[in-house]
């Protein structure tokens, strides 16, 4: 069943070029780069009017979530706000029927989520639901949907199901930005364009990264705290980057904002503190390579995700992972993989049971 893999998370890992795919397959037409979504289609009008866009969600769909307000904001111009579902069903919000609800779920079950989206439909709201199981009850109670093809995960730490959920939001907010007219078309095909190369992508920082992560991971397994840092399309990386960490590891890990830490956390920084940064090349690269010199300077550990060609990331870190150049937008998608891989091989150092850590269960069906 786990298909000769020792663990269900390695096996996941290693099945999201199928499951990136599988999310593209009959929606990207790598000829035509045209993109089809018949769910979008279904609420085309409420989305194009919509006064907002509200994602609600808990733990790594969260992470998907706000990735996706960076993905539509930028492309379509159009006002996101991204909710716990813990703290969105008990705030009273504010919401209208103009107000489009993308609930994101792998399980479709999260008692939160569900929650909140039952009362938000109450109110009048057009639910859209991202869900990977199908016919759970996230699916039935959205208006309209895109499933992710991820297949059954079972492992707890959510891998292909992350991977799976950032390809169909990316397709979303380039359809959505195509229906808006809000992005320019060559833009729209070149996303699309490296969207469809993204499964071969994962799958050659599968093949060429593991063995550099495995030797990280067996020297840094004793750290007591890891710090995850990331800016713009990388800041969500660096969340889940740390939230796999701590479910996997049992290590305390926190993710930040790159340019935040100055407010705090760089408190914490001497040479026993791993720093993972998330720092391929995109707008703000140059801001992120300043705040590894910071990190340097404090003598923090730097373990650095980059662009395979960034000779200055490189040489300002300690331990560095290399992954093949692509648009900004893109990066975090490939990013990802390498942290899931280093949080995987930490809990086997430490050997903690990955497919089942403690206290934790994979769907959380009580609130
Ligand atoms: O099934 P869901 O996507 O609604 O689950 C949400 C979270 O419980 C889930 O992502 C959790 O944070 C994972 N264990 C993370 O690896």
């Amino acid at each position: 069943e786990k298909g000769g893999y020792e663990h269900f998370m390695i096996k996941e890992i290693h099945e999201q070029p199928q499951a990136i795919f599988d999310s593209l397959r009959g929606r990207l037409d790598p000829e035509s780069l045209n993109i089809t979504l018949s769910g979008l289609d279904k609420i085309k009008d409420k989305l194009i009017n919509a006064r907002r866009v509200i994602i609600v969600a808990c733990g790594t769909s969260w992470h998907a979530g706000l990735l996706a307000e960076y993905w539509i904001e930028e492309l379509c111009r159009l006002n996101v706000e991204v909710e716990y579902a813990s703290e969105f069903r008990y705030r009273n919000p504010i919401i209208t029927s103009d107000d489009v609800i993308i609930a994101i779920s792998q399980s479709g079950e999260t008692a939160d989520t569900l929650v909140a989206l039952e009362n938000a439909k109450a109110q009048g709201a057009t639910i859209f639901g991202i869900v990977n199981v199908v016919g759970s009850s996230i699916a039935r109670i959205s208006d309209a949907g895109i499933y992710t093809h991820a297949g059954p995960e079972i492992g707890v730490a959510s891998t292909k199901a992350f991977s799976a959920q950032l390809t169909v939001l990316l397709l979303f907010a380039i359809k959505l930005a195509e229906f808006k007219n809000s992005t320019s078309e060559e833009i729209r095909k070149q996303l699309t364009k490296e969207l469809s190369t993204v499964p071969e992508k994962v799958k050659y920082i599968l093949d060429s990264t593991i063995e550099n992560i495995k030797v990280i991971a067996k020297k840094y397994q004793g750290a007591t705290d890891f710090l995850f840092l990331g800016r713009g399309y990388n800041f969500p990386i660096a969340l889940e980057g740390a939230l796999k960490l701590k479910e996997i590891s049992y290590i305390h890990a926190e993710g930040y904002p790159a340019a935040e830490m100055k407010h705090g956390p760089i408190a914490l920084v001497d040479e026993t503190l791993p720093v993972v940064f998330v720092a391929t090349k995109d707008r703000v690269h140059e801001k992120i390579v300043s705040n590894m010199q910071e990190i340097k300077a404090r003598s923090g550990k730097l373990i650095s995700v980059v662009t395979e060609d960034d000779q200055l990331a490189i040489s300002l870190s300690d331990e560095h992972i290399k992954i093949p150049a692509s648009h900004e937008m893109i990066a975090p998608i490939l990013a990802v993989i390498p942290l899931q891989i280093l949080s995987y091989y930490v809990g086997i150092e430490r050997q903690i049971d990955v497919d089942r850590p403690r206290n934790l269960a994979k769907s959380v069906t009580v609130e």
